[in-house]
């Protein structure tokens, strides 16, 4: 374990089936003036936009909403959003979705008292907030992106086609606390929960591959990626497996709530480029990252040998007796695209929407990191893009 760090994760979590009742627990403790954000329609399906409101109304909250927050939310609908809540007054942003809408209601936070434009301070310039931010709480409905616990917040500018996260330093961005109800998963389609799947593995994987000393977070990944496959393969069969979905949503939320990364330099490129991906397509997070990530990781293989051999054996139970190095590591990469492909995941950026003609432009809006086994050059993302098609 190398290096210097701090830890602290302020966010307090309610999990389970009645974790909902937690938010008549956490709501006194801000002020009457609420904002609820939420997305496109599925919390009124089921039922959870109902529950929120009764327990917003026996608070005796003053409540304004900011709905149709959009999957890979756009700048367009965050000053929209800031607009409201503006106007609104507001002392606390609720959200009530996946990765987008808690994402969105941390973009909102920033923004509300900052009088710079926050798609330039914030998305293009990486600066911390220097205004009063509003402190955010989330009730979980989609598994994956983590963002319930960790100060992440995406946002896409489709007239620029950039998409761009910027994970907040000041863990006050966090959401205060977050309500996770495996039940609430349930609806998601199969579609959303396998791209969830693969968002919370690749999440591992970015921390994993990188670095090669002896490092606890490592064994902590190896554990976490043992039950993502294990539940996502009863999931996959079951949907409606709540022992499987309450593991998955527990296994997201510590992917990526920073506990991993401690003492990593960390990698991200397999993000980097499949958010360039979505801001061309607009396609699923989750399957942006599936179809780039083995073209990416057989390109890098070579200059992290030992780091994909540990990943191979620990992970994927390969027997290295009598094989060379690179062997057991490209058989742990098969052992992932099998997995891959059992859960139905994209394999391909074709099938996203993207054509041969655009990958200059995705590799040009790509952010190149530098903590990964290989620091790329732009025409090693164009060659990587172009291993993506189908
Ligand atoms: O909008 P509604 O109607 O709610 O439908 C959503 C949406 O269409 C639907 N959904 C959510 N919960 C549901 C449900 N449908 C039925 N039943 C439910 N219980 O699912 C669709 C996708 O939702 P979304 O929130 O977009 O998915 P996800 O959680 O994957 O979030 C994706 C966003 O998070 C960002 C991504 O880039 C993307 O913009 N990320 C955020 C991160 C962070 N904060 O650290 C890290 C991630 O790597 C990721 O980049
Ligand atoms: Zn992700």
């Amino acid at each position: 374990m190398l290096g210097n760090f701090s830890y602290c994760n302020p966010t307090k979590l309610y999990f389970g089936e009645d974790s909902l009742n937690y938010l008549n627990t956490e709501l006194p403790k801000y002020g009457k003036r609420v904002v609820l954000i939420y997305g496109g329609g599925s919390i009124k399906k089921s039922g959870i936009y109902d529950e929120v409101i009764k327990i917003l109304n026996a608070n005796g909250k003053n409540v304004a909403e900011i709905s149709g927050v959009m999957p890979n939310p756009t700048i367009d609908k965050l000053y929209e959003g800031v607009e409201i809540a503006r106007r609104h007054q507001a002392d606390f942003l609720l959200a009530v979705g996946g990765g987008s809408v808690c994402d969105y209601a941390k973009a909102v936070s920033v923004s509300v008292n900052c009088e710079e434009d926050p798609w330039e301070k914030y998305y293009l310039r990486f600066e911390e907030p220097t205004c009063e931010t509003l402190p955010v709480g989330c009730v979980l409905t989609m598994v994956g992106t983590g963002s319930e616990m960790n100060a992440g917040a995406v946002i896409t500018n489709p007239h620029t086609r950039q998409k761009i996260g910027h994970v907040f330093a000041d863990e006050k961005i966090m959401p205060k606390f977050a309500v996770l109800n495996p039940k609430y998963t349930l609806t998601l389609p199969h579609y959303q929960m396998v791209a969830g799947i693969y968002d919370i593995f690749n999440h591992i994987c970015e921390q994993y591959f990188s670095g090669e000393d002896d490092n606890v977070s490592d064994y902590i990944s190896e554990g976490l990626m043992h039950s993502v496959i294990h539940a996502s393969r009863i999931a996959n069969k079951d949907p409606q497996n709540y022992e499987a979905r309450s593991n998955l949503m527990w296994a997201a939320t510590w992917a990526l709530n920073t506990l991993i990364s401690r003492g990593k330099s960390t990698d991200w490129m397999v993000h980097m480029i499949g958010q360039s991906v979505g801001a061309y397509t607009n396609a699923t997070h989750g399957m942006t990252l599936a179809a780039v990530s083995l073209p990416y990781y057989r390109y890098i293989l070579p200059y992290g040998i030992q780091k994909f051999k540990r990943f191979a054996v620990n992970v994927w139970n390969i027997d290295p007796a009598g094989k060379s190095d690179e062997q057991v590591a490209k058989e742990g990469l098969s052992a992932m695209e099998s997995w891959m492909k059992e859960l139905g995941l994209v394999m391909n950026i074709s099938e996203l929407g993207a054509t041969a003609d655009m990958l200059e432009g995705i590799a040009d809006g790509t952010i190149i990191l530098p903590g990964g086994y290989k620091v790329l050059q732009h025409k090693e993302i164009v060659e990587i893009l172009m291993e993506s098609l189908a």
